[in-house]
């Protein structure tokens, strides 16, 4: 499990959940090695040391930038990565979803739905069927992604947002919380409201931490 924060803390939960029992927990927090109840504490830079063959990894941190940031840099083939279903999540048969995400209790995902790699469907969130959500994005709780929604890479729909039927949202874009999106919006869009509206473009942060 990378990162310790309030996101990981479910996250482990889920795990244990899913019959998997956590080995390690690294976060940079930790200065040097500590084993706690048969857990390993460590910095992240401990990890080739700790990981084994038949261990998986989760990056458990919440910031979908940070994310991103911590895959580029261990390098691991995608498959190293687990992917983690609450066992109250509903998943259809014909839905992909990706390594390393984490969907988590009681959320839906629909019948040909495409969740990619490393994402986060928080818990009640409804992605409807033939929606696409790319890599490190963050489907908050409760949020609703109507049919045919596309969500680009990095994106974070903010808890409780409802998004009709089509729209695309562009890559590293915010949704507030609450939000009613009626229409697309393009990358780097910080948007809030009923019907939504973008209160700053260009966030531009995403060059700056990579
Ligand atoms: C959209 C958001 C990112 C904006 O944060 P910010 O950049 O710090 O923006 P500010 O708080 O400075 O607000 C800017 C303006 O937008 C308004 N605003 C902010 N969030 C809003 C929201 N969710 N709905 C409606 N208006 C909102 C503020 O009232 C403010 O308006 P004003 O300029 O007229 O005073 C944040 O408010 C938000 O909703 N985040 C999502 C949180 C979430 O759902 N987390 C889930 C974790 S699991």
């Amino acid at each position: 499990m990378i990162g310790n924060g309030g996101h990981s803390k479910v996250v482990q939960e889920m795990v244990i959940r899913q019959g998997c029992s956590v080995h390690g927990i690294l976060d940079d927090k930790y200065e040097s090695e500590q084993n706690i109840d048969g857990i390993v504490y460590a910095p992240l830079t401990s990890i080739h040391k700790i990981l084994d063959e038949e261990m998986k990894v989760v990056v458990a941190i919440g910031e979908n930038m940070v994310r991103k940031h911590v895959v580029s840099k261990l390098k691991l083939p995608s498959e190293r990565y687990l992917t983690v279903i609450d066992p109250t999540a509903v998943v259809s048969n014909s839905a992909e979803v990706g390594y390393g995400t984490v969907v988590m209790p009681k959320a839906v995902i629909n019948a040909d739905a495409q969740i990619h790699d490393h994402c986060i469907i928080n818990t009640g969130a409804v992605i409807e069927h033939d929606n696409s959500v790319g890599d490190y994005s963050h489907i908050s709780p409760q949020a609703t992604l109507t049919g045919n929604v596309t969500i680009d890479e990095g994106v974070h729909i903010g808890a409780g947002v409802t998004i009709i039927p089509g729209v695309k949202i562009g890559e590293w874009s915010i949704i507030g919380a609450g939000a009613t999106v009626i229409r697309s919006f393009p990358a780097h869009s910080k948007a809030v409201g009923t019907p939504a509206r973008i209160i700053n473009r260009s966030l531009g942060v995403v060059k700056d931490i990579m």
